[in-house]
């Protein structure tokens, strides 16, 4: 009897001890075909922003004129100095075992003023050497077309506000098919239509920071969905024949989850204010934008004394044209806050205010909106994968980013590894107990590098760069041992919860 009891106890003992480590989902194994990869983007890493016929982009204008509106006041003129290392990046990327390594193309590399006139055969030879040696080390390609740093010289003319943006890009994206195509099996045309738009023409963080908000971000969004569905046609009927690859685009998704039971509608419809209104018009057989982005628009823009509604409209023929233009979505996923009605009407024009709900981060851990770093939220990753599943009638989603971040170097990053372990088995749960359809997942990012406005204040990386040496060392954290375990395993390796 005693022999019985002590048996139950030790039994209790260890399924408590399962229940608390995430449940079953480390006992399951990602599938045989499913992908895993890393990602990086052109001015985060590269640097040599003025060599070998380099032209001049957004981001370098923004940060050589604007220091102060990064927060160190740097900038990505030799960042981690990829341009010249990437060889070394590879070696990291054999190291951690992914199947894929994605990362972006500098348009000014390629078409120095941004205007499809001379191409510069340097940039084009640059990406061949890093093409060529993802092959030879049979890792494929996954490359986006546009992360953010757009020619200084299409800016000149409105940037991604001029309707002519749509022909300007889908000239260099022809450009890219015509000398990458053979070597590239996905391509993603932009990466974070909301933060592109939102950030950089709404709002004053990102480049060109124009701050016209709840018009200049409604205009580049429309131009931005027209340009991308141009691309996919193109790839479509050009390429693919040839080449076989996919393409997509990246949606930045955080999970809104509703403050009380009566804050559903809210969290619903910012959802639809900050993903769906990009994932709608390509990836829903309604097309177009949501009802509820067009009337809460259409709504504040009369308040406000406008004759039509801030949001341009499309025709029947360009919802046509968009809807249906993908063969994967492109998911970026971080963390979850929590969404409450704000029932307070502002007659200021802006896209904050359009849409009526108020953030407020999501748990308690060490994490909050003052300090700046991201929230362990997995359950918020399961729910949002559900929802896209629902919503968008099931597509295949190729995870494109995920990650969080230190404000400090951090070498031995247990909490980047409690994040990731939670993260991969609430992917797990989404695939075997939701049937979600993903098909890849992405680290954000490789190693740490320029975050942006934030400078180099905000490290993503699982190895760590040393930016104040030279020769930007690259070392590996303690999440870049914990990621080549789960890789090679292809499972979630046992880890210490953190938060
Ligand atoms: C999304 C962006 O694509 C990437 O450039 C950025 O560094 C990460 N999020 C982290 O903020």
């Amino acid at each position: 009897m005693l022999l019985f009891n002590m048996f139950r106890v030790v039994t209790i003992f260890a399924l408590f001890a399962v229940f608390d480590r995430g449940c079953w989902a480390t006992s399951y194994r990602f599938p045989d075909n499913f992908l895993f990869g890393s990602a990086t983007s052109a001015y985060q890493i590269e640097g040599a922003w003025n060599e070998s016929g380099k032209g001049e982009s957004t981001w370098d204008r923004h940060t050589h004129t604007h220091p102060e509106m990064i927060i160190d006041g740097s900038n990505g003129d030799i960042a981690c100095d990829s341009y010249h290392k990437y060889e070394e990046d590879i070696e990291l990327l054999k190291y951690l075992g992914v199947d894929f390594y994605r990362f972006s193309l500098s348009w000014t590399r390629i078409f120095p003023s941004g205007f499809p006139d001379d191409i510069n055969y340097e940039g084009i030879n640059h990406y061949n050497k890093i093409l060529n040696l993802l092959v030879a080390n049979n890792i494929t390609a996954m490359v986006t077309l546009f992360h953010w740093d757009l020619p200084q010289g299409l800016m000149a003319v409105g940037g991604m506000l001029n309707p002519r943006f749509v022909t300007f890009y889908t000239e260099y994206a022809r450009t890219a098919f015509e000398h990458f195509g053979d070597r590239v099996q996905y391509w993603l045309t932009f990466n974070e239509p909301f933060q592109t738009c939102v950030f950089a023409y709404g709002d004053l963080m990102l480049a060109p920071a124009l701050g016209i908000s709840g018009i200049a971000d409604y205009l580049c969004g429309h131009n931005l969905l027209k340009a991308h569905a141009a691309v996919y046609h193109l790839y479509n009927t050009t390429y693919r024949p040839k080449f076989k690859g996919k393409i997509g685009i990246s949606i930045s998704a955080d999970w809104f989850e509703p403050n009380t039971t009566d804050d559903e509608v809210a969290a619903e419809r910012i959802r639809q204010f900050w993903y769906g209104m990009y994932i709608q018009p390509v990836f829903s057989s309604k097309g177009d934008y949501p009802d509820v982005v067009k009337e809460y628009i259409a709504y504040h823009s009369s308040l406000e004394g406008y004759k039509q509604s801030r949001l341009p409209q499309f025709t029947p023929d360009e919802i046509n044209y968009i809807k249906g233009t993908y063969d994967f979505m492109g998911l970026n996923h971080y963390s979850t806050y929590m969404a409450s009605e704000a029932p307070n009407i502002s007659l200021e024009t802006s896209y904050y205010n359009d849409y009526q709900v108020s953030l407020s981060s999501a748990g308690d851990s060490i994490a909050n909106d003052s300090n700046g770093l991201l929230e362990i939220v997995p359950w918020g990753f399961r729910k949002l994968l559900v929802w896209l599943k629902d919503t968008y009638d099931d597509p295949d989603i190729f995870v494109t980013e995920n990650g969080i971040n230190d404000l400090d170097d951090v070498i031995d990053d247990k909490r980047r590894i409690s994040y990731y372990g939670q993260y991969l088995e609430a992917l797990l749960e989404a695939i075997y107990i939701d049937n979600v359809n993903v098909i890849a997942y992405t680290i954000w990012s490789l190693m740490d590098n320029y975050e942006w406005y934030l400078g180099y204040t905000s490290k993503y990386g699982i190895y760590y760069v040393n930016f104040s040496d030279p020769d930007r060392p690259r070392i590996p954290k303690s999440s870049a041992h914990f990621i080549r375990n789960v890789f090679g395993n292809r499972t979630v390796v046992s880890y210490d919860k953190v938060d």
